[in-house]
């Protein structure tokens, strides 16, 4: 065993060695007193109980695919308001989020911990310039969209920022840089993931980046769970019931909408999410199915050809509730007080091509090599009471950058932007310059601070001359 100075690193070294991760100390003779901090800092990092279950079952926890000898039926989904009677529902929906919102009892939950590797872009994603105008990035935009409704209630709304060790600096400093885009700084809570380390395939044997680095990977979205019931004494003080959850990749999130927020109250529902209807059964976007009896999501990868394609009568596709990755979730469900037994959330495992330390080089890259494992925020829904699923307008909600290009990319998700926007502006009786294909000619932006629905844009206009010839930028 390596000898290490103090009883706290020695405790952490042992369990390596229990782990039978000691590979990880192959260079520890070449390392200097600042390299051998780093190294010994990392392992103190990793929940090795945690860790070593995962291993040693050598498997995930997970249903990877469907399950065997059953039929997946699609989840029940409330719909868009069609008839009087929906829609009359969607008022009372409304009127009871807004009274929630009104009472300060909504905070708003970002997970921004994620890699961005598909996005090729250099730090947090939510730094992303995507705005088509301004050039204002991701959290610019989501800040504002909290002001407004700020402004609105005139109550605080909390912001709870899940980041991972690998982006925390950067995106605290980022905000900070920015004078948190004007919102008090007292009420953005950041708080990093767990990491949990890659392994290789055969042995489960942590990885390594360089002689004092292991390969330590963000533990999911579902580490929010762990985020959130560490948060609890900040939801106590804000008097927070009910946590908006989104992703930091989609600019058209409906922030706190009171509709959603009204349905999950309605319906005493612990977890709640809404749905966009697929129509592409290629679309990469998880699945609100009933697997078994149970309402769950099933990932893209894990649902099979033939159900991907299966059709109602009606031309669509069977299973169309296509998972936007936004949640009420409510916080005596994922974070009650200490006498219940906390959630353990299971783990999917996923397989990547990475670059390793193998005896004293780096190799790999193309094939497949690597082990890691994630937990997923949507495996609360099965344990959930009453979870409500709800549908949402694609056109109004949902437009993630995910790709450098191609689809779910910078350029679909400000087309989409702008198709919203130039809508808006039509309905508010500003007539939109458009090319044959109904896009508009010119570029437009509209921040939230100014209008982020139709009917604030519209009150706008009523008081505001826009100019239509050219570029609009409303801020
Ligand atoms: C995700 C959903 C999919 C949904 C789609 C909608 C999963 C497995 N799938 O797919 O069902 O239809 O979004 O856009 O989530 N993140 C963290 N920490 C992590 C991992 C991710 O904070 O450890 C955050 C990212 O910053 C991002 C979000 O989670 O905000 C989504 O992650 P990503 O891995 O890009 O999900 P998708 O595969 O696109």
């Amino acid at each position: 065993m390596i000898r290490v100075d103090n009883p706290r690193d020695e405790a952490n070294v042992a369990q390596v060695y229990e782990a039978n991760q000691e590979q990880v100390f192959q260079y520890w003779n070449d390392l200097d007193a600042v390299e051998r901090r780093s190294l010994l800092d990392q392992i103190a990092s990793i929940d090795f109980p945690e860790f070593r279950r995962l291993v040693e079952s050598k498997r995930a926890d997970s249903p990877a695919g469907e399950t065997p000898g059953t039929r997946l039926a699609p989840a029940a989904m409330i719909p868009l308001p069609r008839t009087a009677e929906e829609r009359e529902a969607r008022d009372r929906a409304h009127a009871a989020g807004m009274e929630a919102l009104n009472a300060g009892e909504v905070g708003v939950f970002l997970v921004a911990g994620g890699q961005g590797t598909r996005l090729g872009f250099e730090g947090p994603k939510g730094c992303f310039p995507l705005l088509p105008i301004s050039g204002a990035t991701l959290f610019q935009h989501f800040a504002e969209k909290i002001r407004a409704l700020r402004d609105r209630t005139g109550r605080p709304l909390p912001w709870f920022i899940m980041t991972s060790q690998g982006n925390d600096a950067t995106t605290r400093e980022f905000f900070r840089a920015n004078g948190h885009f004007g919102l008090p700084a007292a009420e953005i809570h950041f708080q990093p993931q767990a990491m949990l380390p890659v392994v290789d395939p055969e042995h489960g044997r942590i990885l390594m980046t360089s002689p004092s680095s292991l390969m330590l990977s963000p533990n999911g979205h579902g580490g929010a769970v762990r985020v959130m019931q560490e948060q609890r004494a900040h939801f106590e003080r804000y008097g927070t019931r009910h946590l908006f959850y989104h992703q930091v990749d989609n600019p058209l999130v409906a922030m706190a909408d009171p509709v959603f927020l009204g349905h999950h109250i309605l319906n005493d529902s612990g977890f709640s999410s809404k749905a966009v209807a697929k129509t592409d059964p290629a679309e990469k976007v998880g699945l609100f199915c009933v697997d078994g009896g149970t309402t769950r999501v099933v990932e893209y990868s894990e649902i099979s050809d033939e159900d991907a394609n299966l059709r109602d009568p009606d031309g669509g596709l069977t299973h169309r509730a296509g998972n936007i990755a936004v949640h009420v979730i409510a916080t005596d469900f994922v974070a009650p007080d200490d006498s219940a037994e906390p959630f353990v959330m299971p783990y999917h495992i996923a397989r990547k091509a990475v670059r390793h330390l193998r005896d004293g080089e780096l190799v790999g890259g193309s094939e497949p090599n690597s082990v890691r494992y994630e937990s997923f925020i949507f495996d609360l829904l099965p344990r959930s009471r009453n979870p409500v699923v709800l549908e949402a307008d694609r056109a109004l909600e949902f437009a993630p950058v995910k790709n450098a290009e191609g689809s779910d990319s910078p350029s679909t998700s400000r087309a989409a932007m702008a198709a919203l926007w130039a809508e808006w502006l039509d309905r508010g009786g500003v007539t939109v310059p458009r090319d044959d294909e109904k896009r508009p000619l010119h570029p437009i932006e509209i921040s939230p601070l100014v209008a982020d629905d139709a009917e604030t844009l519209a009150a706008h206009l009523a008081e505001t001359d826009i100019d239509a010839s050219g570029m609009i930028h409303l801020r």
